[in-house]
């Protein structure tokens, strides 16, 4: 990413390097050779290393009142690379997997890495995807010959949307999928950039409780949470599904990714530093987040906006007259950026429609750049 001069980048969805940890990770690193020596530096254990998966499972007990056992957890190179792993091992010729339709841009460009599966596009409103239309489509795939295998969503502080699914739908949706023996694939990378009270309970907890936790593999990250350049996350789901992948050549050949700052993350997350930076994380995006919403009531009046309760983003509905992706030009010569609302869509969708990132930029920064978006607008 490179920044331009003069420019305010709201296009990316990425932390403030400002912000990141660096020096509770330097502290950190030190104190993972001190704690494990010559571990850190060997081959790993395959689903990654026992003192960050412990902490995890301790946590994840207490925030979200669920059980696990540590059989049920896998540590990933971050989300991107969980979705492909499950994709890589789940999914076989003649599948279909739905997706979440308008969806993080960068899953539609992991799944069509895998081009023997066929993507179909289910649609979300502001209280996230439609149950009953995610059920029409997996008939309509069964009619057509093909398994209904996955389903890809983000159901907490979506990426683009903002939004989360309401309580009603997360029960309705693990039963379909349950009944229907679909693999929920939760995205759950927001997770703990939570503005405005907890966060809802993800589905594999949902799940767990309802007896269904074969239905949900939760991909959770440190990319948000702590910093994206660790390349580091955990993957929550069943035994069965948890030892699949953790046998995977790839991870046989040398242990779980990422060991050495797996190692160093868990001396993080034991010295305290986790809680704080996330506590810290919240209190500075929650004001980013709430410039950004009172710059839109002051300069974009005739736009409508979601308020997302977590995450990174702020999902625009632009005047008719308005092609997001022909403004991006206008709003380039004013010099701010954003992702039009087509780009989430796997076909048709999104042209009136825009995301905006709050994170990058203190709140003046934002407040100007939706100023200046407001500028581009009323010269289209
Ligand atoms: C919804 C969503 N999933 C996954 C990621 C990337 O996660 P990771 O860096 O852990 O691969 C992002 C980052 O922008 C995201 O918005």
């Amino acid at each position: 990413m490179t920044f331009r001069p003069n420019f305010i980048e709201m296009m990316w969805g990425q932390p403030d390097p400002n912000l990141l940890a660096v020096e509770a990770m330097q502290r950190a690193s030190a104190d993972a050779f001190q704690r494990w020596g010559a571990q850190t530096l060997h081959y790993g254990h395959f689903n990654g290393p026992g003192p960050l998966i412990e902490w995890l499972c301790a946590r994840i007990q207490t925030h979200e009142q669920t059980e696990i056992s540590p059989d049920e957890m896998l540590i990933t190179g971050g989300n991107s690379l969980g979705l492909d792993q499950l994709l890589t091992l789940h999914t076989q010729a003649n599948d279909v997997v739905f997706v979440e339709s308008p969806t993080y841009y960068i899953a539609i460009h992991i799944l069509r890495d895998h081009p023997h599966l066929a993507l179909m596009p289910v649609p979300a409103d502001e209280n996230g995807i439609l149950v009953e239309a995610l059920r029409e489509r997996i008939a309509q795939a069964r009619q057509a010959g093909k398994r209904p295998r996955m389903l890809y969503c983000v159901p907490t502080f979506n990426n683009p949307q903002g939004t989360s699914l309401s309580p009603e739908r997360r029960l309705a949706l693990v039963q379909l999928a349950a009944a229907e023996g679909l693999l929920i694939v939760e995205d759950d990378v927001y997770r703990e950039l939570n503005y405005d009270g907890a966060a809802p309970p993800s589905l594999w907890a949902i799940a767990k409780q309802h007896g269904a936790g074969q239905c949900v593999a939760r991909l959770g990250s440190f990319a948000k949470s702590l910093a994206p350049g660790l390349r580091l996350g955990y993957m929550t789901a069943a035994p069965d599904l948890i030892a699949h992948i953790a046998d995977a050549g790839v991870i046989f050949s040398g242990g779980g990714h990422n060991h050495l700052v797996a190692m160093q993350v868990a001396a993080f997350c034991q010295n305290g530093d986790f809680d704080h930076n996330v506590a810290f994380l919240r209190q500075t995006y929650r004001a980013r987040r709430d410039a950004t919403l009172a710059a839109l009531d002051t300069y974009l009046p005739q736009c409508r906006y979601i308020r997302p309760n977590g995450g990174y983003f702020v999902w625009v509905t632009c005047p008719d007259h308005i092609n997001t992706s022909q403004l991006v030009a206008q709003a380039d010569a004013q010099g701010v950026s954003f992702v039009p609302g087509a780009k989430f869509y796997t076909g048709e969708g999104g042209r009136h429609q825009l995301r905006l990132a709050f994170s990058l930029y203190e709140p003046a920064m934002l407040a100007e750049g939706v100023r200046r978006l407001g500028v581009a607008m009323q010269l289209v």
